[in-house]
């Protein structure tokens, strides 16, 4: 695979890329963070009136509650931070009216989507950016570092971790409706956080997926105060490009935390589980590694550009980079290393591994849209368990079939939403 440069890349001093943000949930990281990343923040839009004007009036820009009529704003590029399953439409829609997108996970809630997306995105001529911020925690960009430079050998088993636990009544304000995303896309899906970092250190592509979940669970208030229909978690095995194999396990075990591990043919290296989680852990067998060479280091990494900024910022500093690679792709030209084809590839895997959960764990191969006549074959694939466009035959969210949230957790959510200043 092509090797691109993440850091170091000089800034140049040309004029001001002005950004437009959609969703001032998420979004407003990325409002905040825009100047830092050398990024004009001019335009702002939500459906959510409320929250838009309180937002709009703090930053003092422009506000739409229409995406066709913020569109239409003078400006060079959109961030999508909408709902998780609707990102691909309003991407398509921004590369038609000629501009720049990063946008947040998932890059496509169905196959066809995927392709549609891909295919946009070639006519458009413009960049596009998958917005996953994890890769660029400092552990992992020093991991990938460490790996360019061969100090643990060719990659052959990896792990990525990304376990989000929650009261009920936390998970409920992040989820105010009955059919918001969070409390119906399976447990698969969500599955850029763990898998990214493992693909940006090692720079290889998910080829097959063997996805799991942990059911539902009945006897966990978090789950059962909760309107969320899906499972406790998922595990998705991928066989990689090179013939390596990738654990993801994502969801809402108990033990927060984010962790990656990557073991190659001469070493091993991983962030540390206890302590400072920041730290990385490096080992090399007694037997093989170099005479001036310790068997295990463990240290603190810092990034090896831009700290200042970073570390002002959420993620580990991973939100400061997803907008300055932006910024960047768009003033040199080139496309991010995080670009549409890799966005499309981790946001598949959640969906094939539904799939493959719902038939036993067998394997599904994992299509490749930089091809057209791959994309061919996949271009009306719509199956998808969104309630608004479900289809008969299409997916349940949970493993265990349809879950109807008890009456206690529907009076909790009631509550909860209310105070959020939701009204179904
Ligand atoms: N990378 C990360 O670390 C991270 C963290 C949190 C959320 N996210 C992602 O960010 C996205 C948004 O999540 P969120 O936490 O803000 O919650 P959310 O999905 O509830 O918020 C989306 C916002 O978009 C607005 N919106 C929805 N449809 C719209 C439309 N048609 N036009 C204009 N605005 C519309 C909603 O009113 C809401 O304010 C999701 O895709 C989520 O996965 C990523």
């Amino acid at each position: 695979m092509e090797l691109v440069i993440i850091t170091n890349i000089q800034h140049s001093k040309e004029k001001q890329i002005r950004i437009g943000v959609v969703g001032a949930g998420r979004g407003q990281s990325y409002m905040r963070v825009a100047a830092a990343a050398g990024l004009e923040l001019v335009a702002i839009c939500d459906t959510w009136e409320e929250k838009l004007k309180r937002v709009g009036d703090e930053l003092g820009v422009t506000t739409y509650t229409d995406y066709d009529k913020f569109l239409e704003h003078d400006m060079d590029a959109v961030v999508l931070c909408n709902y998780f399953h609707e990102h691909a439409p309003f991407a398509i829609k921004a590369f038609e009216m000629e501009k720049h997108v990063m946008s947040e996970c998932a890059a496509c809630h169905t196959l066809a989507e995927g392709v549609a997306l891909a295919r946009a995105f070639e006519k458009s001529g413009k960049v596009y950016m998958f917005a996953e911020n994890y890769p660029y925690m400092v552990y992992n960009q020093e991991m990938r570092r460490l790996y360019q430079k061969g100090e643990i050998g060719e990659f052959k088993y990896g792990e990525g971790e990304y376990v989000h636990p929650d009261p009920a009544e936390v998970k409920l304000a992040r989820s105010c409706g009955m059919d918001h995303w969070r409390n119906w896309i399976p447990s698969t899906y969500y599955c850029t956080h763990s898998i990214a970092p493992v693909m940006f250190i090692t720079d290889t592509r998910p080829v097959k997926v063997n996805g799991f979940v942990v059911p539902y669970d009945f006897s966990d208030p978090t789950q059962t105060m909760h309107m969320k229909r899906s499972d406790t978690c998922a595990t998705i095995i991928c066989r990689m490009d090179n013939g390596a194999v990738m654990k993801s396990l994502h969801g809402a075990l108990r033990g927060h935390g984010n962790y990656v591990r990557i073991h190659g043919n001469k070493g091993l290296m991983e962030n540390c589980r206890h302590g400072d989680k920041g730290r990385l852990r490096l080992w090399r067998e007694p037997w093989e590694k170099g005479e001036d060479e310790a068997t295990e280091v463990v240290y603190k990494p810092d990034f090896s550009a831009h700290s200042d900024k970073a570390t002002k910022t959420g993620h580990g500093g991973g939100d400061f980079f997803t907008s300055y690679h932006f910024a960047e792709a768009i003033r040199t030209g080139e496309q991010p290393y995080l670009d549409v084809y890799r966005g499309i590839d981790m946001s598949i895997v959640g969906i094939l591994a539904w799939r493959s959960a719902l038939n036993d764990s067998a394997p599904v191969a994992v299509p490749d849209f930089r091809k057209e006549s791959v994309r061919k074959l996949h271009e009306n694939d719509d199956w998808s368990p969104d309630p608004k466009r479900k289809k008969d035959g299409q997916p349940p969210s949970s493993i265990l079939g349809d879950i109807e949230p008890s009456e206690p957790a529907k009076s909790l959510a009631k509550q909860v939403w209310a105070k959020q200043g939701y009204v179904e």
